[in-house]
């Protein structure tokens, strides 16, 4: 495993991060709990020292089972959570008002049996909501030791600047894979001046990007497949068969696997301090973390290039 220093804070963090949307069961098609502790428990023997989760991932059940699986590990695991992301049904809404993330973070210790957080971030804007009131409220968290570092995710380059201007946060979770290329555009480069971490999620294109596919699947409409990650979706789809066509011959010719490719791609920029990739059993964990023990040459590199290009235009 490689490790990188985690923006302006003293953490020294698992290049790859264990994402756990998928442990919290519910929109993933369900999770088997004992599956789901036995990857986290080897991870951290693999030397993952990072996990990202969230309240939001199963109504605090992604929390619970990590939790479970920590207890008794002697390794130092840096967890990161979230806060201001009510699921309720069918209904999604951001809420960073004082209240709510403070509830927030209060059951988040509960659910993952610790004294501190970490990383504690705000998972989605709530423009309802001061930014510096939310910010205001997690300072005083962290100086009631229930915080170590304060981080925002999905938060554009106006939005994080502004964050900035309020208090020193240290890093910005966004989507980025060889699907989403997005943050490409302004956050990168700004967040390699200002020193921010950046936490890469979705590396895999919620796994289209792993080649295992023959046929476009179809996952049931309330599943992440269906309405987060359109990939699974025309037009996309076709097209992003050819990238994946890519990832395969690269993947071949090194005799690894296209999911490690991907992975790899998204560590290539310096400004990606951690790649969080979601892992639903012991084999996805085994291909995934093998991928940080070796890197994509240049000519690759340029390879997946040009063919990003000639497809996506
Ligand atoms: N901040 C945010 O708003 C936000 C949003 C999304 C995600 N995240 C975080 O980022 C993490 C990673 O993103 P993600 O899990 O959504 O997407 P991802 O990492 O792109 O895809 C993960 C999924 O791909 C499949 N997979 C993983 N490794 C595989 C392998 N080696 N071979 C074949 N299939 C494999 C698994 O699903 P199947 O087995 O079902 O195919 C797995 O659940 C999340 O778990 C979460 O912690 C944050």
């Amino acid at each position: 495993m490689k490790y990188r220093k985690f923006g302006k804070s003293d953490m020294n963090v698992s290049s790859i991060c264990l994402g756990t949307w998928v442990f919290g069961g519910d929109f993933w098609g369900g999770a088997d709990d004992k599956e789901s502790i036995a990857v986290v428990r080897e991870a951290v023997r693999k030397g993952v020292n990072f996990i990202d989760t969230a309240p939001a991932y199963g109504c605090g059940h992604s929390e619970e089972v990590i939790g479970e699986a920590l207890k008794g590990i002697k390794e130092k695991v840096f967890i990161a959570t979230k806060c201001g992301l009510e699921i309720k049904g069918k209904l999604v809404r951001s809420d960073l008002s004082p209240g709510f993330v403070r509830s927030d973070v209060e059951g988040s210790l509960k659910r993952l049996g610790r004294d501190t957080i970490d990383l504690i971030q705000c998972h989605w804007p709530d423009p309802k909501t001061p930014l510096k009131d939310t910010l205001g409220e997690l300072e005083k968290l962290v100086l009631e030791g229930k915080v170590r570092y304060i981080g925002v995710s999905n938060f554009g380059k106006g939005l994080l600047s502004e964050a900035l201007g309020v208090l020193p946060v240290v890093s910005d979770q966004m989507q980025y894979s060889l699907f989403n290329r997005d943050i490409e555009k302004d956050i990168l480069n700004f967040s390699v001046d200002k020193g921010i971490a950046i936490m890469a999620y979705g590396p895999l294109g919620g796994g289209v990007l792993t080649g295992k596919y023959d046929k476009r699947p179809s996952f049931p409409k309330t599943d992440a497949r269906s309405i987060f990650y359109t990939y699974y979706k025309e037009p996309f789809w076709s097209k992003s068969r050819e990238l994946v066509g890519c990832l395969d011959r690269i993947a071949a010719a090194r005799n690894v696997t296209s999911a490690e490719v991907a992975i790899n791609w998204v560590l290539s920029h310096e400004a990606v301090t951690s790649c969080i990739v979601g892992c639903r059993n012991l084999k996805q964990l085994e291909v995934n973390a093998a991928s940080t023990e070796w890197k994509l040459t240049q000519e690759e590199l340029e390879e997946i290039e040009s063919e990003y290009r000639r497809i996506f235009g």
